[in-house]
């Protein structure tokens, strides 16, 4: 009785932890899972009624509200179970399982008020105690069946073996959710431009598709008009890959902005280089292989230096010489000490996965090139007057597995000094 007391208040707190994360988001991260979701289910809605009209219904909206709703009912669930193992007093439980969640909902929207771009709603308050109380009707109802139906111990059994496959299923769409929904992380640099520069970073995709020809990802950088598009390495595997159907995505980007493209370590690793570069110049991508170039955007010249360190000679400059903006662009986010003092402004890596395995509220664990709990491993960094974003990537390779590490797309708005 003790053990299972202790356990269901350990599931309990798990799931309030679980509840913290998903308010810890900020609007945009949260904006983008229920975005990512609701076009989940449109497509199975299109796929089983193929008329159906989706321009006007505001199903993100709904989705959000569900979402609350449905993770506080889980919540009340839990709670009133943990209060009740070994009690007699149902009424009180019950009284005292909906004052916890109640008062829980109310510190998670004081909470949301510490998080950029979200708020604490009143009306989220009376949602979720709406979903606790549905909880605990839920609860109480199985509990009345339970006393009613006296099981076998076949049924007993049979019912274990289906709260497991519940347990698996949530683990699966746990898995699925940190490994295959995109997220996108926004910088805003103040910069000597005259208009805002819209920059997409890409990194490490390692060949994984997100929707049928990544539709998905083209969709969801499209969303955010970019004017210009680069990709730090890693964009292929060491292991054999669909080379078409990577070189496919890369030229649906570059008719959408001008794409810049440099190599990772697994460009070389694989056995398929040359033909990856090639390809990437036919579908209209620059690859700058210790090479620099200068482009004109929005009426703002900026300098592009793309570093490969795994072509044969390293590229080393003094000064980048220019008075324009630099951007600089290498794999390693471990380099970043060698362009201090060298003119360069923005420099955009990646290769760290971010960390692959994040804490919730804490760093990454393990990086190839810096160890373990690695100083680079996502976010931005300064020096000076020099910045560094790394971005997590958006894919896999020696570890198949993200947790709390949501595949990145990174959105940097070059903002002017004046503004
Ligand atoms: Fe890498």
């Amino acid at each position: 009785m003790k053990r299972r007391r202790i356990l269901s208040w350990i599931a309990t707190a798990a799931w309030m932890a679980f509840i913290f994360f998903m308010s810890h988001q900020t609007a945009n991260e949260s904006n983008e899972l229920s975005v990512g979701l609701s076009e989940k289910i449109i497509t199975v809605l299109k796929s089983l009624y193929p008329s159906i009209q989706e321009d006007g219904f505001p199903l993100n909206h709904y989705v959000r509200k569900s979402a609350h709703f449905f993770t506080y009912m889980v919540l009340g669930i839990l709670t009133c179970n943990a209060l009740l193992i070994g009690k007699r007093n149902e009424k009180k439980a019950y009284i005292q399982g909906l004052i916890i969640c109640v008062l829980y909902a109310v510190s998670d929207e004081i909470h949301q008020l510490f998080v950029p771009g979200r708020g604490g709603q009143v009306k989220d308050v009376l949602l979720d105690s709406a979903g606790s109380l549905t909880g605990l009707f839920v609860y109480g109802g199985f509990r009345r069946l339970k006393d009613r139906i006296r099981l076998s111990e076949k049924a007993k059994k049979r019912l274990k073996k289906f709260s497991y496959f519940g347990l698996i299923l949530l683990l699966v769409l746990f898995v699925y959710i940190q490994n295959y929904t995109l997220t996108v992380s926004e910088f805003s640099i103040p910069s000597p431009v005259d208009k805002p520069v819209r920059l997409v970073h890409l990194s490490d995709l390692h060949n994984q598709t997100f929707g049928k020809d990544n539709g998905r990802l083209i969709r969801r950088i499209d969303r955010l008009d970019p004017d210009i598009i680069v990709f730090t390495g890693d964009l292929i595997d060491r292991k054999p890959v669909n080379l078409e159907a990577c070189l496919r995505t890369m030229k649906m980007l570059a008719e959408m902005a001008p794409v810049y493209f440099v190599p990772g370590n697994h460009e070389y690793w694989s056995p398929l280089t040359k033909e990856l570069f090639e390809g990437l110049k036919n579908s209209g991508v620059t690859v700058l292989s210790n090479e620099t170039v200068e482009v004109e955007i929005r009426g703002n010249v900026l300098e592009i230096i793309g570093i490969d360190f795994g072509a044969n000679q390293a590229y080393d400059f003094d000064d980048t010489g220019t008075s324009s903006y630099c951007i600089l662009l290498n794999h390693y986010p471990e380099d970043f000490w060698r362009f201090k003092g060298k003119g360069v402004h923005l420099v955009l890596s990646g290769h760290a996965h971010g960390g692959q395995f994040r804490l919730p509220f804490g760093g990454g664990l393990y990086a190839p090139g810096q160890g373990f709990f690695p100083y680079y491993d996502s976010g931005i960094f300064q020096e000076d007057n020099m910045y560094m974003i790394v971005s997590r990537g958006l894919g896999n390779s020696v570890i198949p597995l993200r947790i709390f590490n949501r595949p990145e797309i990174v959105y940097v708005v070059l903002k002017p000094d004046s503004a």
